[in-house]
């Protein structure tokens, strides 16, 4: 218990867990998922067999490169919300050689200006303006860029993390920023449960090892005591809600405690990780239309398991 930091990190991850397990139903942000061991373990899930959204994505983006490219504006700026080792957007890079600048947002400074080191050295035309934010606030971009034309990119259906109405309040932040003409955004689309379902709950369990990380993350920097063999993980599909929800359920009558209070689970009591909203082509172009956006183009594979939207302002 010796080495707990004190970081502003672990006081917001301290008021987070204060916050969701005190709560009913028990809840926590999948922000948290996201220390070094939860990142590499979601490297990890992007490999997995039964985790298509990131290969299909990458599919889709290599094989409509050009086609998206004529979307990116000619000495304007590629902006990305969450850009993280911005491999998705090489290709569109690539692509785009008419681009003078581009500006990943990301949360997590150190990593983003590494990233923007070595995108430097690979695009040395491109301007590389890295942004540290976090864009689920509000954000306005730097004033030299206001009255440069942008496109936004989100990929990786990290949307689908938002509650419906969060998910409308970022259409429309984005929407709202000068000189805006097109958004690029990742979706993964609704289909059978069971596909769904083995996606999040993968046979060698990895994703379960990510889930459980977040116990073990409060474990090693509030000095909680989670027995990690006590919860199991669940994926569960919501159809009312059109999403996965992953929980960790407590096995039995438990009491954890954090920072010198005490937590009482009930056996088969959840704590709700994540939710990852799923639509269609209908509910999200009518999510588009709410937040003021005109579908362009929904681009998906051969099997309609995922699709790149290209949104454009409707007025
Ligand atoms: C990074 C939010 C897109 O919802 O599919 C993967 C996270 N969680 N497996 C997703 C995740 C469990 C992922 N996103």
């Amino acid at each position: 218990m010796s080495d707990i930091k004190e970081t502003g990190e672990n006081a917001a991850l301290l008021h987070a867990a204060r916050q969701g397990l005190a709560a009913q139903p028990k809840s926590l942000e999948p922000k948290w998922f996201y220390d070094e061991a939860g990142s590499a373990l979601f490297e990890e899930i992007t490999e997995l067999a039964e985790y298509y959204p990131t290969r299909t994505e990458l599919a889709i983006l290599a094989h409509n490169a050009d086609k998206l490219a004529r979307y990116l504006p000619r000495d304007g700026a590629l902006v990305e919300l969450g850009s993280g080792a911005s491999r998705k957007t090489r290709t569109l890079i690539e692509a785009a050689p008419h681009l003078a600048a581009y500006l990943p947002i990301d949360i997590s400074g150190e990593f983003l200006h590494g990233v923007a080191r070595d995108l430097r050295q690979l695009y040395p035309a491109l301007e590389i303006v890295p942004i540290v934010a976090d864009f689920t606030r509000p954000l306005s971009l730097p004033a030299p860029y206001h009255k440069m034309c942008k496109a936004g990119f989100f990929p990786g259906s990290t949307i689908g993390n938002f509650l419906p109405t969060q998910a409308a309040d970022l259409l429309r932040q984005v929407h709202e920023w000068p000189q805006m003409e097109h958004f690029i955004i990742g979706i993964d689309l609704v289909k059978d449960a069971e596909t769904l379902i083995a996606a999040y709950d993968d046979a060698k369990g990895v994703t379960a090892a990510f889930n459980r990380n977040v116990l073990r993350r409060m474990n090693r920097e509030l000095g909680a005591n989670f027995n990690l063999s006590g919860f199991a993980h669940e994926a569960r599909w919501n159809n009312d809600c059109s999403r996965i929800e992953m929980h960790l359920v407590s096995l039995y009558e438990q009491t954890v405690t954090i920072a010198g209070t005490h937590y009482a689970f009930h056996t088969g009591e959840t704590i709700h990780t994540e939710n990852s909203h799923k639509y269609t082509k209908d509910s999200f172009t009518n999510l588009a239309a709410d937040t003021g956006w005109r579908v362009a183009e929904f681009i998906t594979d051969p099997h309609d398991l995922f699709a790149v939207a290209v949104l454009t302002p409707a007025v």
